[in-house]
């Protein structure tokens, strides 16, 4: 791999937390059935390469998402390092009673900015969803739990088109307000732009939310995920979430292609000199693994770049 000097910009953090989810988001929206063991595996490599949260899978309605349908059997084959979190999704008490018997110690509820998607995703209103979601929030607090909020549909939604700040800081600050710790504002179709992500974030600042409260979920589909990126650092967020190789897209949302590949993002970061524990080239020896497994290329840049290195 090439060794060039990094330089930091004046004014980005010295190190960022990669919330990885491409075991989740990745894996979820993948037409191939991975065997739980690949799954493990994949799970444990991430683990390998220095990725300290890696989102699970999900304990979601099997029938809605049959790609995850076996996380009671994943979790259980999973060899949990010490110190390494490994969150899953619960939309309802349900979920959150099988998250529980598995033994998971972090969990995500997942909102939409727009009722279009809450309806698609969750069978639900907004209002609806944020009712189904409050005794998950407090059960899974009171058990001691991590529990994040996803917020979907942040920047742009495919039914509705322009979505209002307003409505997303709304929908945000219902998912903090219920006991959310942390708050990832998900670019789920790819559509946003830097001065949209400004605007976005500077809506949160002004209703008074911390940006430390707060993640980035940036899907890649128009190739604006490493620049939305780069302008939430400047504007204070070091929590990214990223998924390895680039995989991802959400099953009911058809116009959402990957998530930001976690290599593109360490690739910029390695040259930000912003530490983040991870090995890069670990993480692209599993991508290629993995595509292997999947059948298709990585469509990460850096992943094609280094293959073979
Ligand atoms: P529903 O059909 O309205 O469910 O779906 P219900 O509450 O009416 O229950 C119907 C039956 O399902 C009941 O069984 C429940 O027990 C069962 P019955 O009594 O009829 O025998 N059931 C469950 N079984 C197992 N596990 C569960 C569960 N819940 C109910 N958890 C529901 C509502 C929320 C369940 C459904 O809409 C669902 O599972 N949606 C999940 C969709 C999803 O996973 N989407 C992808 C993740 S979101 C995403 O990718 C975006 C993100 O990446 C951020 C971004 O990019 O923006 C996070
Ligand atoms: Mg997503």
């Amino acid at each position: 791999m090439l060794d060039i000097t990094a330089i930091r910009e004046v004014g980005l953090p010295a190190e960022v937390t990669i919330y990885e989810v491409g075991p989740r988001d990745g894996l979820q929206n993948e037409s191939a059935t991975v065997p739980v063991e690949v799954k493990a595996e994949f799970i444990g490599r991430l683990a390998a390469a220095g990725l300290t949260t890696i989102e699970a899978t999900s304990f979601v309605h099997p029938k809605w998402v049959p790609q995850l349908a076996d996380a009671a059997e994943l979790v259980e084959a999973l060899e949990r390092v010490p110190g390494i979190r490994y969150p899953v999704l619960v939309p309802n008490e349900r979920g959150l009673d099988r998250a529980l018997e598995a033994g998971i110690t972090d969990v995500a509820v997942f909102a939409s900015a727009t009722e279009a998607f809450a309806q698609r995703n969750l069978n639900r209103t907004v209002a609806e969803s944020l009712a189904m979601f409050m005794p998950v929030v407090s059960r899974a607090r009171e058990a001691g739990l991590g529990v994040r909020g996803y917020l979907s549909m942040c920047f742009g939604d495919p039914w509705e088109g322009t979505v209002p700040i307003e409505q997303v800081v709304s929908v945000g600050r219902a998912l903090l307000e219920m006991g959310c710790t942390e708050l990832s504002l998900g670019d789920t179709i790819g559509v946003a732009t830097p001065g949209r992500v400004v605007a976005v974030l500077d809506g949160f600042a002004a209703a008074g939310t911390s940006v430390g409260n707060l993640a980035v979920h940036f899907h890649d589909t128009y190739g604006q995920a490493l620049s939305n990126t780069l302008t939430a650092l400047r504007e204070g967020v070091t929590v990214v979430d990223a998924s390895t190789g680039g995989l991802g897209g959400c099953p009911y949302a058809e116009s959402a292609t990957g998530n930001l590949a976690t290599e593109d993002l360490v690739w910029m970061l390695n040259g930000l000199d912003i530490s983040t524990g991870v090995d890069l080239q670990s993480l692209v020896d599993t991508s290629i693994w993995m595509a292997g497994k999947l059948g298709k290329p990585s469509p990460s840049r850096v992943v094609q770049a280094l293959s073979g290195s």
